[in-house]
């Protein structure tokens, strides 16, 4: 990675060495279970966050243009009910989508500052100059971190201060995880602040399983890559060609699941953690949840965090939500 020399950027990474310890921790914990499972953080390699780029651009993945058209719709709308001046964005990757808010701000004379958080540092980097490049009187702060443990290396806010947490990344973090997450996010919003949350909705099943099962196998592509990231990362020898992507919409719990099928029984062995492993023919390893939302559990999903929702924002076909709400 080039230095970066523009003054108006810095980037701040808290992941360190302990973070290879996550990987083996999460690792070692969610494939020993009995349904063998893998925490989605992941797959977010720069393999991983390129191939989720693509997803983004696929016909059966509506989320992402669905979302961007409920951003331009309301942006004037939420800068100047919030009257943010800066841009704290959780699981920004390539932050695509936020020129529509930072344009708003900038057109409303209030943008300052943004702030993307990202685990993935490439893309961390890469949006920072981007961004510095593209909005000259605007300051960058970039953070490579975890938003599930690092919130706490945040800068002191620079005035009213709007999170966007969008693509549905709220989605994947499991239900007792998710409500922590949204717990913890009160003291960064502090009294002025506002979240702005992106959730999927709960709709036809169809519509959903093929926006996670694309013609074009990209998703395939991005799910079995987080066994690359093992393989790279702790040493294992997963047979890569030898798992099948899945994807299954659960009626009950309103998620759908990633799994990886293996096709064959498996001996795998992971070097770092000096564990063997056993996988029978069509068993599954369960690499991601990503949960569809009702309006009815977003306002007690908020609640329960001590957050008040102020709008819900959706499209005429109601796919996608975007959320604003402030601390209770
Ligand atoms: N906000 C973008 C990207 C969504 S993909 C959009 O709407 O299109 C999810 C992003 O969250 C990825 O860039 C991934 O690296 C990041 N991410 C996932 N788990 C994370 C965690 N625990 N901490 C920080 N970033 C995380
Ligand atoms: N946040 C995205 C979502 O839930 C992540 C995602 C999209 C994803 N497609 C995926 C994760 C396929 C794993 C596999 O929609």
């Amino acid at each position: 990675m080039e230095p970066i020399l523009d003054v108006t950027v810095e980037v701040h990474s808290h992941l360190s060495a302990t973070d290879e310890r996550t990987l083996a921790e999460d690792v070692l914990d969610g494939l020993t279970r009995p349904l063998k499972e893998l925490p989605p953080k992941h797959l977010y390699d720069a393999r991983g966050s390129e191939l989720f780029d693509g997803i983004c651009e696929l016909p059966e993945y509506y989320q992402t243009r669905t979302e961007r058209l409920i951003l331009q719709t309301h942006a004037d709308d939420i800068v100047e009910r919030t009257g943010a001046v800066e841009l704290v964005e959780l699981g920004s990757g390539s932050a695509t989508k936020t020129r529509v808010l930072l344009d708003a701000m900038a057109a409303a004379g209030t943008l300052q500052r943004y702030v993307p958080v990202d685990v993935s540092a490439t893309t961390v980097h890469a949006v920072a100059e981007l961004f510095a490049d593209e909005y000259p009187d605007m300051s960058v702060y970039g953070l490579v971190a975890d938003f599930e443990r690092h919130l706490e290396h945040l800068p002191a806010p620079a005035g009213p201060r709007l999170v966007p947490f969008l693509g549905g990344t709220i989605g994947n973090l499991p239900p007792g995880t998710r409500r922590r997450f949204l717990r913890s996010l009160a003291p960064m919003l502090g009294a002025d602040g506002h979240l702005l949350l992106g959730t999927d909705l709960v709709k036809d099943p169809r519509v959903i399983e093929a926006a996670y099962d694309d013609s074009a196998g990209v998703t395939a592509q991005f799910n079995l890559n987080v066994l690359h990231v093992l393989n790279r990362e702790l040493g294992a020898d997963f047979e890569v060609d030898a798992f099948e992507h899945v994807a299954f919409f659960d009626r009950q719990r309103e998620w759908i699941e990633m799994r990886l099928r293996s096709m064959k029984p498996q001996h795998v062995r992971i070097d770092a953690l000096d564990l063997e492993l056993d996988f029978a023919a069509r068993e599954e390893l369960r690499t991601e949840i990503s949960a569809k939302f009702t309006p009815q559990r977003l306002r007690a999903d908020l609640a329960a965090a001590g957050l008040e929702l102020v709008e819900i924002f959706t499209d005429p076909d109601e796919l996608f939500a975007v959320s604003l709400a402030r601390v209770a």
